[in-house]
């Protein structure tokens, strides 16, 4: 089983970060291929809680490679605090078990206080983003005047790509922002020490990635963000700046299409969503309350409260199918424990008109009303049950229910934040059951 790509099914926050670190246990690559520290993968391991922004979740397994690929955008700045957080805590992390592509883009401060500033500029239409800087540093990628890591340790390359480029900021941020200009020098200065202290990291992690997998090596892709979030299929423009699933892996892997043999969806057994845009199953008042706290949804990254929704069969269909997985985990289904009845969304409307399929355009999707399913809850606490057998019928039910809606199979269930709190139901695809039980 040479590799697989796991990627976030709704608007990320799915709970990626458990169900990596689970299946890292039995790859030996695991490889970040888009977005950034927007991202927020929270792992828990007995008493310790990690969560990590940049470095691929392979890094708390001994032994793994972990690759931040070419399409990620690397805030260089957050990436050594990260390394220095994790040695801290005795994680060991260097040159032997992280490598960081020479093709990824660099995120600078200026991208961060743009990010912020430009949002302001939206009004109504605002994004709501992570202010992580990810958009203007994608943004600077297309245009052609982007840093890429292989500058960013060149201390001559440095200069010479980041001079004009920030002089060009620096009158945005002065002209149209009325804000503070950086200073040329200082950030030529700050971040070739960052460049140097990174250096040792730096490699070709496509050509990396492309031998492993010749070679017969196990390799994780490990998606960010969610597939709504994805600037292609997401509700554009509430997205993010990177191609969030499967499609983004070539490019952003170093790898050939054909590399990738498996795709794996995950979602939570409701929804949630951060910052602006459409969310159809969204809940409002006493019920979103509940939820958020049952679920302890706040952002890992930002801290801000997530919207919470029941769950949305139409958008996962779409997920699932534009991404050719074969299977899918279904996480925190024990947030939902107490209720007398789960609705799950199974068609969109407006007047007379039905959705079954996503639509294609964010717009479409205002205004929309929701259908639901209303299936049976239950009451029981099932954060230690660890067999299909031994959950409650009624949550077995919610999780067919569920299962036939989307019409995909669920491979695995998570019923809580610990390594240890899953149960695989690889019996749904036994000829795929090849890693960590999925
Ligand atoms: P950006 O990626 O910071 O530009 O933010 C764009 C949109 O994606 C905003 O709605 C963010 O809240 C959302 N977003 C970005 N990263 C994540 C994530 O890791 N989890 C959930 N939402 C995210």
């Amino acid at each position: 089983m040479p590799s697989l790509c796991v990627f976030g099914a709704q608007w990320g926050d799915e709970g990626k970060g458990k169900i990596i670190d689970r299946l890292s246990a039995d790859v030996d690559f695991v490889v970040r291929y888009q977005g950034g520290a927007n991202a927020g993968h929270t792992v828990v391991v007995g008493d310790e809680k990690y969560v990590l922004h940049l470095v691929p979740s392979g890094i708390l397994h001994p032994g793994k490679v972990n690759l931040i690929g070419p399409g990620v955008a690397v805030d260089p700045l957050t990436l050594l605090g990260e390394i220095e957080g994790l040695r801290s805590r005795g994680v060991s992390v260097d040159p032997s078990n992280l490598h960081l592509s020479a093709g990824a883009h660099v995120i600078f401060e200026h991208h961060k206080r743009i990010d912020s500033l430009s949002e302001r500029w939206l009004g109504e239409g605002r994004i709501g983003t992570t202010g992580r800087g990810i958009g203007p540093c994608y943004a600077d990628k297309a245009a052609r005047t982007g840093v890429r890591v292989c500058d960013l340790i060149d201390p001559e390359r440095l200069a010479l790509r980041l001079r004009p480029a920030l002089a060009e900021k620096n009158a945005l941020l002065e002209r149209v922002h009325e804000a503070e200009a950086f200073d040329v020098e200082v950030e030529i200065e700050r971040y070739a020490a960052a460049g140097a202290a990174l250096a040792g990291f730096v490699c070709d992690t496509g050509r990396e990635v492309r031998s492993a997998y010749r070679e017969g090596k196990t390799i994780l892709f490990e998606g960010a963000q969610g597939m709504l979030l994805d600037i292609d299929a997401g509700t554009y423009p509430f997205v993010t700046s990177s191609n969030t699933g499967v499609a983004g892996v070539p490019a952003g892997a170093g790898v050939a299409p054909n590399q990738i043999d498996r795709v794996i969806g995950i979602a939570k057994a409701y929804c949630t969503r951060v910052g602006e845009g459409p969310f159809p199953s969204e809940l409002s008042g006493a019920d979103a309350e509940w939820l958020r706290s049952a679920g302890n949804e706040f952002g890992a990254t930002t801290g801000r409260p997530r919207r919470c929704g029941w769950f949305d069969a139409v958008a996962a269909r779409y997920t699932l199918e534009l991404s050719g997985a074969d299977t899918w985990v279904m996480t925190n289904l024990d947030v939902l424990s107490g209720r007398e009845v789960v609705p799950v969304a199974v068609r969109y409307r407006r007047g007379d008109e039905r959705w079954t399929e996503y639509p294609a355009s964010a717009a479409t999707l205002d205004g929309m009303e929701v259908e639901y399913d209303e299936l049976a809850g239950w009451q029981e606490d099932i954060t230690g049950v660890r067999s299909w057998d031994d959950l409650p019928a009624t949550t077995r039910a919610y999780v067919e229910g569920v299962e036939e809606r989307v019409g995909v199979p669920i491979g695995m269930l998570s019923v809580g934040p610990d390594r240890d709190q899953v149960i695989p139901r690889s019996a749904r695809r036994p000829a795929l059951n090849l890693v960590g039980g999925l």
